[in-house]
């Protein structure tokens, strides 16, 4: 692997290799060994052209932890907003020697094209780009349901090491989520079974090519599906109003067709966890019961997110020789 782009580009195998290596990483923090020197003198940048909170702190922490130095680049105070381009930016960053750079971009395929550029000759990872993919959340979320649900300490008979047998829920506004499109491809490679949940408006064109159930009616889903795990999608009002598509349907229709509550929470299997990537509005994809009940395990999704981007960090870079011995070879 010398990218990671794509929840689809990961085989069985190499979600595997990558969510068992997250476990490592994660025992290594559980005894208190807070840094490995394993990428020492590599440098990871963070090219953030677009808001993050957990994604953009969670990679840091990781890196940090591999002791890889690190660059953070924000598009905001930067020379983006004088119109430089990713071009220019790729190019002036990896004059700083960067062995890998994790992206976020509003662009779908954005991390797509720097990889294939040349502009950089480090590892590009993909922090989220446009309504596309979000690998490393499918990644977090899936290490999340199989701490939960899989073997000894889950309640599901799972085979093996992998998802097999689970069945997801996936809900929201799934026209604009790319953890949507990465969890369904991620899941179903892993063996679960997922159902997206959204109102008619917020379903893509084309997902009945996507390897997943549809539903428009989440209560039916809740009671007849008897999901293992529920994971909210955000309601992403800022890209409706960039498409100008509006909000529909409204806030208040929107919560009570599709809102996890009390109510849809008392129906859930009692094993079932909820899971959101963040950030929430709560209220309206999620009610302030639900997410702080103590089967959500969102703020476990952000812990595990730095066991699962060190474990990355670590496939791409580990062996590798540094950027700038290659340049001078
Ligand atoms: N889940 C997620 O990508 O959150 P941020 O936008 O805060 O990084």
């Amino acid at each position: 692997m010398k990218h990671l782009l794509s929840a689809a580009d990961l085989t069985h195998e190499d979600a595997l290799r990558i969510l068992d290596t997250a476990g490592q990483m994660a025992a290594t923090q559980a005894r208190e060994i807070k840094k490995l020197p394993t990428l020492r003198g590599r440098t990871v940048v963070n090219l953030f052209f677009e808001d993050s909170t957990r994604t953009r702190i969670s990679f840091e922490t990781a890196a940090k932890r591999l002791s890889a130095d690190v660059i953070n680049f924000s598009a905001k105070g930067s020379s983006v907003s004088k119109g430089e381009s990713l071009k220019d930016t790729a190019l002036t960053l990896q004059a700083m020697g960067a062995d890998a750079v994790v992206i976020r971009h509003q662009a779908s395929g954005a991390p797509h094209t720097l990889a294939a550029s040349g502009w950089t000759h480090g590892a590009v990872v993909n922090a989220g780009d446009g309504t596309h993919q979000h690998p490393t959340q499918a990644l977090l979320d899936a290490y999340t349901l199989r701490r939960h649900l899989v073997g000894e300490r889950g309640s599901v008979d799972a085979s093996g090491r992998d998802l097999h047998g689970l069945h997801v829920a996936v809900v929201g506004d799934v026209l604009h989520s790319r953890v949507a499109r990465s969890n369904v491809q991620l899941l179903h490679t892993l063996g679960a079974r997922v159902t997206l949940v959204a109102p008619p408006t917020l379903v893509p064109v084309g997902v009945e090519a996507w390897p997943c159930d549809v539903s428009y009616r989440l209560d039916d889903v809740i009671v007849d599906g008897k999901p293992d795990a529920i994971m909210m999608l955000r309601v992403q009002r800022e890209r409706m109003s960039s498409t100008g598509g509006g909000f529909f349907p409204s806030p208040l229709e929107y919560s009570r067709g599709y809102g996890l509550d009390a109510r849809r929470m008392a129906s859930l299997p009692e094993h079932a966890i909820v899971l959101h990537p963040g950030p929430m509005n709560r209220g309206l994809e999620i009610s302030a019961d639900a997410a702080d009940s103590d089967r959500a395990v969102i703020v476990e999704q952000v812990a595990n997110g730095v066991a699962v981007r060190m474990a990355v960090l670590y496939l791409l870079l580990a062996g590798e020789q540094p950027t700038t011995n290659r340049s001078a070879e």
